[in-house]
């Protein structure tokens, strides 16, 4: 006898808002009665026609990710879809959701994932709804749910016991259909038709010697089937590989800071030649050769520039497409390739539109994002892969693949400078006071650097028409220097501001200094124009990347 469906009385949370990436909370206020549920509800509510359709369902295995999950199972079935595919254990990275989303050619889909946020019973939770083009809900849905979350009443479930999801197959659930699909098979698959495996394994074989750091999350068992199974690395080439619900302890972010075991290793004397990381739920990545960190700018480059030699890109590109503040470092291959490279502001959702129109093939952020047309999310180990594929053809290291690009294009020497943590007001107040000083800056000279232009940067989507304001100061100088000043939009205590600096340099005698060094004069002339140690009282950034 199917399980009746029950109305269930509530009132709205006002605080239900997606932020950057869904709805990023505590877990203990996710675990307050009918929150979770409210959230789901109200994206139920807000979409229309999904009746007898398909919904994905995964997340990266953080604390309360198979609780949350058999939530929105019996209310995916007493809202009226037809079927479920959930990732076994309720596993499924961000980018591997959006691979199923579009290989089903599903509804949508809900991702449990707060990213590189850590994990545990005091740390964070996050929900987010994917569309069928499997990218994040862009704004107007996601501002949809929220009106929906400030007038809900009821939310609809099921009484029905837990399914039992640790074995891939199909049951029934209040007449809706329940697939527990493999979490890496369709994903891998993709892998399999971007890349040369072949290549791959060949150079694999060859000695070259290689390390991946899945930081106790969700891309242990992608890269264990992918890099150890399927590409023939040895056992143990990924460490921290078992998906662990609070990340072994760890913050699940991939940069020079929290990859500790890696950065140990790569930077130790009989370092392996490439090393690699991915973020909580695997949309991040940080390439590492031997004792040598890519820029995720430079990452970008490199990939765009060398994309004829991978067989899912040897068509050509149809353009790239970078954040503000990533370097420009894309836009000068672009250039000698003929397409376009567009400049977006912060944030993955705006390739989305970009991607979806065919007009851009490589995306890619500062903040260690890197992905392309095959999905609608960023994706760490495409990005290992797509590195892999290169050297493997090329026979070289990775220094030298970077060294090599920067003799042919120049170096984009590039720094980011964090201050976390800072009152509000503080930050408000920098950003203000250096605003009202753009209008005046070009023309003038700073440390013998004439200032070209000065703004706060707008983006006019050019698909769609749609507009985006106060996205970044940005002051640019006549050698195609540029320093940029943004308030981060996913931090969770204080406002962290991000100090952006850039300096390009085609002189390779100067291509092996540091890169704090090389942008020393930036770096002075940041604080000068924004009275940075003054205003926030720190002498120095929290965190360089
Ligand atoms: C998330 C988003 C990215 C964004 C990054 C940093 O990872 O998916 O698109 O670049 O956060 O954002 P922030 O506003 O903190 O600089
Ligand atoms: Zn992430």
């Amino acid at each position: 006898m199917s399980p009746t469906v029950k109305h269930v009385p509530t009132t709205p949370f006002d605080d239900q808002r997606p932020g950057t990436s869904g709805l990023r909370k505590k877990v203990r206020t996710f675990r307050q009665p009918g929150y979770l549920e409210n959230f789901v509800q109200s994206v139920f509510d807000s979409l229309e026609g999904f009746r007898g359709q398909t919904l994905v369902v995964g997340g990266d295995g953080r604390y309360w990710n198979l609780e949350a999950i058999q939530v929105i199972l019996r209310m995916a079935a007493a809202n009226g879809f037809g079927r479920v595919l959930v990732g076994r254990d309720g596993l499924l990275s961000t980018p591997a959701a959006s691979a199923v989303i579009r290989a089903h050619r599903a509804f949508g889909g809900l991702i449990l994932s707060a990213s590189h946020n850590p994990g545990g019973p005091d740390a964070d939770f996050g929900i987010k709804y994917n569309t069928g083009n499997g990218g994040p809900a862009p704004e107007k849905v996601t501002e949809a749910i929220y009106a929906a979350s400030r007038q809900i009443g009821e939310y609809r479930t099921l009484e029905a016991p837990d399914l039992d999801l640790s074995r891939p197959g199909a049951t029934e659930l209040g007449g809706m259909q329940v697939e527990v699909i493999d979490p890496v098979a369709d994903y891998a698959a993709l892998m399999e038709r971007l890349f040369d495996f072949g290549a791959i394994s060949g150079l694999l074989a060859s000695g070259f010697r290689i390390r991946f750091d899945a930081m106790h999350a969700i891309t242990g068992p992608y890269a264990h089937a992918i890099l150890e199974q399927r590409l023939g690395a040895p056992a143990g080439t990924v460490i921290n590989g078992t998906p662990l619900p609070d990340f072994g302890g760890g913050h699940p972010d991939p940069n020079l800071t929290y990859a500790h075991d890696l950065v140990e290793e790569m930077y130790g004397p009989d370092a392996p030649d490439f090393g690699a990381a991915s973020d909580g739920d695997g949309d991040r990545n940080m390439i590492l050769g031997r004792g040598f960190f890519v820029t995720p700018s430079d990452s970008l480059a490199v990939l765009a520039a060398n994309a004829r030699l991978v067989p899912g890109y040897a068509g050509g590109l149809k353009g790239i497409a970078r954040s503000m503040p990533t370097s420009q470092a894309a836009d000068r291959v672009a250039e000698k390739l003929g397409i376009p490279c567009f400049e977006t502001p912060t944030g993955w959702k705006f390739f989305g539109n970009l991607l979806d129109a065919g007009r851009a093939t490589l995306c890619g952020e500062e903040s260690f994002g890197t992905g392309s047309d095959h999905v609608r999310e960023k994706d760490g180990l495409w990005a290992v892969l797509f590195w892999l594929n290169i050297l493997a053809v090329r026979r070289e290291g990775v220094e030298a693949v970077v060294r090599t690009h920067w003799a042919e294009f120049g170096r984009n020497v590039y720094s980011r400078h964090d201050y976390e943590g800072i009152p509000a007001e503080a930050a408000s107040g920098l950003m203000a006071h250096l605003r009202a000083r753009l209008a005046a800056l070009p023309g003038t000279d700073l440390d013998g650097n004439r200032v070209a232009y000065a703004d706060d940067f707008g983006y006019t989507d050019p698909v769609d028409g749609s507009t985006s304001s106060g996205q970044g100061l940005r002051v640019g100088f006549e050698d195609g220097s540029r320093i940029v000043f943004r308030l981060s939009g996913t931090g969770t205590e204080g406002a962290t501001l991000r100090v952006y600096l850039e300096r390009f340099d085609p002189d390779t005698d100067r291509h092996h200094l540091d890169a704090q060094e090389a942008l020393a004069d930036l770096i002075h002339i940041a604080d000068g124009l924004a009275e940075i140690r003054a205003r926030t009282g720190r002498e120095a950034p929290d965190v360089i990347t």
